[in-house]
């Protein structure tokens, strides 16, 4: 298949990435079916590319035509067997943990037509790994978009150790065509580029309060300011969801060691359910005036 022949995108997963990459599909013109497991998770996402829309509409980087065009392209749909039947590239964003993605990936193969291809929204899991579950791990690769995908340019696209040219040109193709600028990784290596170096950035952050040598508002400022990050690096853990970094942090300790061990302040946020903007708090307090207010 070339990049021409596809029509139609199936994003598994209606969360913050599966939500903002449906989104983007479809401001691209593809037809999109964006599927969750639960009707509440589809309408939740559904609702929140209907807001995103509206914002980009009110700030003139789309025009309101532009924005009711792209929302009516978008099919929220639950059953799995209906969501995949025709769909020309399957992305998967699902939570990021491994057991979760193979069970997915099994169901998956099970109804997707042969001519499909499959990419990985992983921020950090092997890509041979998930790929070998399936019948065409030459037709798998990662495909790693960034939160939030309609603002964020670069896509990671990466190459497992079984995936072809052709998959590899197809999924760069269709990132231009989404009007972004894929960078293809050769190595299937946890964290791939940018979470090698962004998530260990968030986890020596949270190390440096834990140990009570600086507050999350003077680590934050001087990432900010001095560092000229566009966001502090607990605002940045708050957009991504705390969920995701500690995930993505797990696996690196897992397979790269000690170096990436999580730090426990990330893992109280996680058992207490404060991931962050998704949440309404995280390290800050979004619903009494963001991140302004810190927890
Ligand atoms: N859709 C539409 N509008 C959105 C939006 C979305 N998804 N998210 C935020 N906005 C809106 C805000 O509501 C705000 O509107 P308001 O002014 O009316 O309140 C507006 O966008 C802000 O946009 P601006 O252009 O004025 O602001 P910025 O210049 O600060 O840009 C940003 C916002 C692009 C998000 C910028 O802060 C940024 O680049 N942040 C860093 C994000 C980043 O690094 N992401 C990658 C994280 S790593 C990752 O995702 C990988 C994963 O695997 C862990």
């Amino acid at each position: 298949m070339q990049v021409d022949d596809v029509q139609r995108v199936t994003v598994l997963g209606a969360g913050n990435m599966g939500h903002g990459i449906a989104e983007v599909a479809a401001l691209a013109g593809y037809d999109v079916v964006m599927r969750d497991i639960k009707e509440e998770f589809v309408q939740n996402g559904y609702e929140q590319i209907e807001w995103s829309l509206d914002k980009l509409a009110e700030k003139e980087r789309i025009s309101a035509e532009e924005a009711d065009a792209a929302l009516d392209r978008v099919d929220p749909i639950v059953d799995l067997e209906t969501a995949v039947s025709d769909a020309d590239v399957v992305i998967e964003a699902v939570p990021e943990q491994m057991a979760i993605k193979k069970d997915v990936y099994g169901d998956l193969e099970e109804h997707a037509p042969e001519r499909t291809v499959f990419a990985t929204n992983t921020s950090s899991l092997s890509i041979t790994e998930l790929s070998e579950v399936t019948n065409r791990p030459e037709r798998f690769c990662g495909m790693h978009f960034f939160n939030p995908p309609v603002r964020m340019q670069l896509v990671e696209v990466i190459s497992g150790a079984h995936t072809s040219d052709e998959t590899m040109d197809l999924i760069e193709g269709l990132a231009e065509e989404m009007g972004k600028t894929p960078v293809r990784v050769r190595k299937d290596s946890p964290g791939f580029i940018v979470n090698r170096i962004l998530v260990p950035l968030m986890n020596e952050a949270a190390w440096i309060v834990e140990s009570g040598d600086a507050t999350i508002e003077t680590v934050d400022s001087t990432t900010k300011y001095d560092m000229g990050l566009p966001m502090g690096s607990f605002e940045l853990a708050d957009q991504v969801g705390i969920d995701v970094g500690y995930h993505v942090l797990e696996y690196m300790h897992e397979v790269l060691g000690d170096a990436y061990r999580p730090c426990p302040l990330l893992a109280e946020k996680v058992d207490a359910e404060e991931l962050g903007k998704k949440t309404g708090s995280g390290f800050y307090d979004y619903e009494n005036g963001g991140a302004n207010v810190p927890t």
